[in-house]
C-alpha cells in the first residue's frame, strides 16, 4: 500500500511545459498522506504562478535564496534539513545541468547541495534536449551521485515531437516518491522495539519517571516499518499516537516492560531498547496516598531487571542494539561510557547520545549520535530523529547481514 504519511515533501519546480502538473503532483502526494513545501526557480514563475501552488500546498512557496524572514536568512538551511524528500518536478535540462555541475545559484539549487536527504528527479524536456548527450551525461553524473530519476516517458509532447522526454503522471511520480521510503532491508524480520519512559509508582498518586518523550522510538517504528519488517512496539506511557502498521503493546512500569520484552524478544531477530527505563523503582508501592504529615519522606528504592542485557542473554538471541542518554562527566568521553555499556551488556551495537546539549535528545524532534560496535564508532550529526531513525536503521540491517553471513 502507497502511503506518504507525515513525510516531508520538498516539491521543487523548474522553467518546463510541465510545470503546470506540478500543482496535481501536489494533490496527489497531499492523498497519501504528505505534508508539502515548495520551492521555485525563477524560471518556473513564467509557467505556473506561486499562488497555485501554495493554495494547493497549503504552505508558503519559497523563490529566494535570500530570505530576510527567516531567522538569520539561513531559510535555505532549514528546508534543506526540513526534507526527508526533495523531488524536483519537473526538470528542466538546464537545471539538471546546474545539478550535475554542483551550482548553487538559486533556492533550489543550493538546497540541493546543502541537504542530506534523498533527491528524487523527473525530466520533462523536448526529446532531442533528452536525447542530447550532454542532458545524459548530466543525468549518469547525479545517478551515480544517488539521486533518483523518476521517468521520463515517451510520447507526444507540447512542441509536437514524439519521442522519450515526457514527464510521469503525478500518481506515478507520488507512488515512486512513497516507494524511496520502502527500502525493504528489513524484509521478513520481526522487530521489536521499546520505547518512552516507565513510571514507578511511589503510592496510588505519585510515581518516579523521567523526560523521555518516546520520539526516538517511535521514529524507529516508522523506519523499520518502512524497512519491511513486522515490527512491535513496546511503549511506556507517551503522548504520541501509535504508529500505523506496527502492533503496540503498552506497559507502566519497568518490571512490566522487562516481562513483555523478554516475551517478545524470544520470538524476534531484532530488538532495539530504545526506552529509558527507570534504573531504579521504590521498594515498596504505598497502597494508600502518603499524607503530607511530615517534612521529610524517605523513599527506598531496589535496582530494576537490565532489559537489553537480559534481552542479549537469551540462548536465541536477537541482534540487540542497546541506547545510551549519557551526561558526560569527569571528561569521560561518551564513546568511553557507551562502549563500557555495550560490553558489560554483551549487545551488538549501542547508540550514544550526550543528553547535557538541550537542543538534541530528549523531547526534541532532533537527535545526533553516536553509534559504536565492538570495533567502530560512527558519529550520525544532528538531524531530524524520523532522519536518523531511518539512517540507523539503515547501518543496522548491514550489521545484521555481515553477522549473519559470519555465522
Ligand atoms: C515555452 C518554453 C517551454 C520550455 N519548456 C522546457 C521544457 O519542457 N523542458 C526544459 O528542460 N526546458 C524548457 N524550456 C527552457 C527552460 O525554461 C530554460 O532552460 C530555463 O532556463 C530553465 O530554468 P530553470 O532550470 O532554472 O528552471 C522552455 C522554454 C520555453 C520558453
Amino acid at each position: 500500500m502507497q502511503s506518504l504519511v507525515n513525510k516531508r515533501i520538498l516539491l521543487g519546480v523548474t522553467g518546463g511545459i510541465a510545470a503546470y502538473k506540478s500543482a496535481e503532483v501536489i494533490r496527489r502526494l497531499i492523498d497519501l498522506g504528505a505534508i508539502v513545501k515548495v520551492v521555485m526557480t525563477p524560471s518556473a514563475h513564467d509557467f505556473i504562478t506561486p499562488l497555485t501552488l501554495q493554495a494547493l500546498s497549503g504552505n508558503p512557496v519559497h523563490t529566494k535564496l535570500l530570505d530576510t524572514e527567516a531567522e538569520a536568512a539561513m531559510g535555505h538551511i532549514e528546508l534543506a534539513r526540513w526534507a526527508d524528500v526533495i523531488l524536483i518536478t519537473p526538470a528542466s535540462a538546464n537545471f539538471i545541468a546546474r545539478m550535475a555541475a554542483g551550482q548553487a545559484d538559486d533556492l533550489l539549487s543550493t538546497l540541493c547541495l546543502a541537504s542530506r536527504s534523498v533527491v528524487a528527479i523527473a525530466p520533462a524536456m523536448n526529446q532531442a534536449m533528452w536525447r542530447n548527450r550532454s542532458t545524459q551525461n548530466n543525468l549518469t553524473n547525479l545517478g551515480n551521485r544517488g539521486i533518483k530519476i523518476f521517468g521520463p516517458d515517451e510520447g507526444s509532447q507540447a512542441c509536437g515531437d514524439t519521442g522519450p522526454g515526457r514527464m510521469l503522471e503525478p500518481q506515478d511520480i507520488a507512488n515512486l516518491t512513497s516507494g524511496l521510503f520502502e527500502t525493504g532491508s528489513l524484509a521478513g524480520l520481526r522487530v521489536v522495539i521499546t520505547a518512552g519512559p516507565t513510571r514507578e509508582d511511589i503510592d496510588p498518586v505519585r510515581y518516579i519517571s523521567n523526560n523521555s518523550s518516546g520520539k526516538m522510538g517511535y521514529a524507529l517504528v516508522e523506519a523499520a516499518l518502512e524497512a519491511g519488517a513486522e515490527t512491535i512496539l513496546i511503549s511506556g506511557p507517551v503522548g504520541l499516537n501509535p504508529p500505523d502498521r506496527a502492533k503496540t503493546i503498552y506497559v507502566k512500569s519497568a518490571e512490566e516492560m522487562h516481562r513483555v520484552s523478554i516475551r517478545e524478544a524470544a520470538k524476534c531477530q531484532l530488538f532495539i531498547a530504545c526506552a529509558a527505563v527507570a534504573d531504579y523503582r521504590p521498594k515498596q508501592k504505598l497502597t494508600k496516598k502518603v499524607k503530607k504529615d511530615s517534612d521529610f519522606m524517605d523513599i527506598s528504592l531496589i535496582k530494576n531487571p537490565d532489559i537489553a542485557s537480559d534481552v542479549s542473554a537469551l540462548c536465541n538471541k536477537p541482534f540487540t542494539v542497546g541506547f545510551a542518554a549519557e551526561t558526560q562527566e569527569n571528561n569521560e568521553s561518551l564513546e568511553k561510557i557507551a562502549f563500557e555499556k555495550l560490553q558489560r551488556k554483551k549487545l551488538d551495537l549501542i547508540i550514544a547520545n550526550d543528553i547535557s546539549n538541550g537542543s538534541i535528545g530528549f523531547d526534541s524532534d532532533y537527535n545526533s549520535v553516536v553509534a559504536i560496535d565492538e570495533y567502530s564508532s560512527e558519529i550520525f550529526p544532528r538531524v531530524r530523529k524520523t532522519q536518523l531513525s531511518r539512517q540507523l536503521i539503515s547501518k543496522i540491517s548491514q550489521k545484521i547481514k555481515i553477522k549473519n553471513k559470519e555465522l
